[in-house]
C-alpha cells in the first residue's frame, strides 16, 4: 500500500514532567514521557501520524480491545551518545515483526513511513527524555488495539496505533534464576507464539506467579507437546552454553523471532565463538549441570539486553550455574551495548541514526 506522509502534526505539552525525574535512579518502564504518538485506522486506511502530549484514552465499552483481545506491541530503545545523537537499532526489524503480528491477529498492516517517521519525530520532540546515564535508554513501546466497537466476535473495524516511551533503567535488578516449566505451555503450534500479541503474555502471568511463590523470577518454557525440549525464558529468548558451544532453540511459530537474539548469534559467530540453532532438551541440560560441562545459561531480549541466568529449578531439585571470569555473557553484552550506544564500529550497519 503506497502512501504519502503529510508533514507530522506536533502538539507540544503545556505542562512538562521532565523536571520531576531522577534519572540517575530510574525503573524500568513506569515513568513516562511527555508525549506519545497516534494514528487511527478507520474504512480501510491509517491517518497520518500524530505526536500529542501524553494523555489517557477514552474507549467505548464495547471496545473489541476489552472483550477479544486484538493487541499487538514491540519493544525497541532509543539510545543518545556522548555528542548527543540519538540511535535505534534495527527498528525496520521491529517494524516488520510488528506487521507479522498485525497479520496474525486479523489487524491492520502499519505503513513503514508511518512507523519510522511517526518514532522519529516523537523521538526528537522528547529528546530530552533519553537518559545519558550508563546502562539506561528510552524503552520505545509502539502498539495497536482494536478500538471498533462491538459484541460480534469478529475483527474490528478500527484500530489506533501509539507509540509511548519510558526512560528506565535495567529490566532485571541482577541475576536470575528460572524454573523449568514442566506442566503449562506459553504457545503451541499453529498458535500466537511467534507474534508479539497481548495475550500471550498475559497468558504467562499465572504459571509465571506459581514459579515466582517459589522464589524464581521466570519461567523457562518448554514446547506444549512433551515439555522435553526448551524455548524461550518468560520475555526473554534464551541462550545455554554447555562446554564452549553457544546453543539457542530455532525459532517456529511458536517462538518469538528476538532481535536481540539474531544479533548475539552474529557476534558470537564473528567472534569465533561456536554456535548452534537446535532443538536443546532439558534432560541435555541437566547432563551437562551433572558433568560440569554447564557454563552459562542467559537471557536475551530489548528490554533485559543479556540477563545472565544464576541456576535454575526443575523436577523439585535446584541447580546452579558457576560464576565465570570471562562469560560469553559479558562479553556478548558489552559488544552488543558498544553498538546499541555508538561506542563502537557497527560492522553490521545495525544502528540507524535519528534525524
Ligand atoms: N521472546 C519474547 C516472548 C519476548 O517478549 C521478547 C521481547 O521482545 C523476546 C523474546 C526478545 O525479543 P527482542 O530481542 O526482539 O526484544
Ligand atoms: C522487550 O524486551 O522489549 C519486550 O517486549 C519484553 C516486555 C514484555 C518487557
Amino acid at each position: 500500500m503506497e502512501m504519502q506522509l503529510n508533514k507530522i502534526s506536533v502538539e507540544k505539552t503545556k505542562e512538562s514532567k521532565l523536571a520531576s525525574v531522577d534519572f540517575n535512579n530510574l525503573p524500568f518502564g513506569s515513568i513516562f514521557s511527555d508525549h506519545m504518538m497516534v494514528c487511527e485506522y478507520e474504512n480501510g486506511v491509517w491517518s497520518a501520524p500524530k505526536v500529542i502530549p501524553y494523555q489517557k484514552i477514552s474507549l467505548d465499552p464495547s471496545a473489541k480491545i476489552f472483550h477479544y483481545g486484538q493487541s499487538i506491541f514491540e519493544g525497541m530503545k532509543a539510545y543518545k551518545d556522548k555528542e548527543d545523537k540519538i540511535w535505534l537499532f534495527r527498528p525496520l526489524d521491529n517494524h516488520s515483526r510488528l506487521n507479522k503480528s498485525a497479520a496474525r491477529m486479523a489487524m491492520p498492516e502499519i505503513p513503514q513511513e508511518y512507523f519510522m517517521e511517526g518514532l522519529s519525530t516523537l523521538l526528537q520532540v522528547d529528546k530530552d527524555w533519553i537518559p545519558q546515564t550508563e546502562g539506561s535508554s528510552l524503552y520505545i513501546r509502539p502498539f495497536m488495539f482494536a478500538s471498533g466497537n462491538g459484541f460480534h466476535a469478529s475483527p474490528a473495524d478500527k484500530y489506533t496505533f501509539l507509540i509511548c516511551t519510558a526512560p528506565s533503567g535495567p529490566y532485571f535488578a541482577g541475576e536470575v534464576s528460572v524454573l523449568i516449566e514442566e506442566t503449562y505451555a506459553r504457545a503451541a503450534n499453529g498458535g500466537v507464539g511467534y507474534a508479539k500479541a497481548g495475550g500471550n503474555y498475559a497468558a504467562q502471568f499465572y504459571p509465571t506467579k506459581l514459579a515466582t511463590d517459589k522464589g524464581y523470577q521466570q519461567v523457562i518454557w518448554t514446547d506444549d507437546n512433551t515439555h522435553e525440549y526448551i524455548e524461550e525464558a518468560g520475555a526473554m529468548n534464551i541462550f545455554v552454553r554447555i562446554g564452549d558451544t553457544l546453543i539457542t532453540a530455532p525459532t517456529s511459530d511458536r517462538i518469538l523471532d528476538g532481535i536481540t537474539r539474531k544479533s548475539i548469534l552474529q557476534l558470537a559467530e564473528n567472534e569465533g565463538i561456536k554456535t548452534e540453532v537446535r532443538k536443546l532438551k532439558v534432560s541435555e541440560i541437566i547432563e551437562a549441570a551433572n558433568n560440569s560441562s554447564l557454563k552459562e545459561m542467559f537471557g536475551a531480549g530489548t528490554a533485559a539486553v543479556i540477563s545472565p541466568i544464576s541456576g535454575f529449578g526443575y523436577q523439585g531439585k535446584d541447580y546452579e550455574l558457576p560464576k565465570l571470569e570471562n562469560s560469553f555473557a559479558d562479553s556478548l553484552k558489552k559488544k552488543i551495548t558498544a553498538i546499541q550506544y555508538n561506542l563502537a564500529d557497527d560492522p553490521f550497519n545495525w544502528r540507524y541514526q535519528v534525524k
